[in-house]
């Protein structure tokens, strides 16, 4: 399966992010991360719709948006609206999970889980048949440039086990602390896309730093 790269803008220049954008697609990024937080399911405040909306006027990746908000049902259809390709939500703050992600598919988007370090792989064990992608959280989920946390190897393990049988095309997102370091670890776990803010955009040299972490994820294979 392919290995996609998905960089994080988290960690980009909030004034310049058609750049930084520009940059990593240029380099070769597959999809675009966009980390949408509420200040209440997690503590900090980033971007909304409005920003996912300019984003898909000045790139051709999909977006892949990560909605860390406590509320992810009341705003499907706008950032789906706004160009959203990949829409991901937590499973700690869905009671009705199978609803949301079917909601999701119609709306025309991927449909992605995400679960916190301290919420267990078998939490969506009722739900494989409706998940296109589920995002392994490898840090508290908040922040950027947070160290990575090892357990997360055997998640993603699990995870690919959970999804594996018959037809099932879902794929294993790893997303916190991803860096050249550990992504090969990652890949040869079943990990196959793979969210970097920190080691990409804080960078000196953004495109280099992408390169260098597709090789490390690449020569797992
Ligand atoms: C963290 C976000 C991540 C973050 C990753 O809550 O979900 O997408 O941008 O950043 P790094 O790669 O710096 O850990
Ligand atoms: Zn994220």
């Amino acid at each position: 399966m392919t290995i996609r790269i998905a960089p994080s803008i988290l960690s980009a220049d909030f004034a310049r992010l058609a750049d930084a954008v520009a940059l990593v697609e240029h380099a070769g990024a597959d999809l675009i991360h966009v980390d949408v937080m509420d200040g209440h399911f997690v503590p900090n405040i980033t971007i909304g719709v409005p920003v996912v909306a300019a984003l898909a006027r000045v790139t051709k990746l999909p977006l892949d948006v990560h909605l860390m908000i406590s509320d992810p049902d009341r705003y499907l259809d706008a950032f789906a609206g706004a160009g959203a390709s990949m829409l991901t939500v937590h499973a700690e703050v869905l009671p009705h999970l199978h609803r949301t992600l079917t909601h999701i598919r119609h709306l025309g988007a991927k449909a992605g889980v995400a679960i916190n370090p301290s919420t267990s792989v078998s939490m969506l064990s009722e739900v494989v048949a409706e998940i296109d992608h589920v995002l392994v959280m490898s840090v508290n989920p908040g922040f950027g440039g947070q160290k990575f946390i090892p357990r997360t190897y055997a998640k993603i393990e699990a995870a690919r086990q959970l999804l594996s049988p018959g037809a099932n095309t879902a794929t294993v997102e790893v997303d916190g602390g991803v860096d050249p370091s550990n992504a090969g670890a990652l890949v040869a776990a079943g990990a196959t896309i793979l969210v970097a803010g920190a080691s990409i955009f804080a960078q000196p040299d953004p495109a280099a730093a992408l390169h260098a972490l597709r090789r490390a994820a690449e020569g797992a294979r």
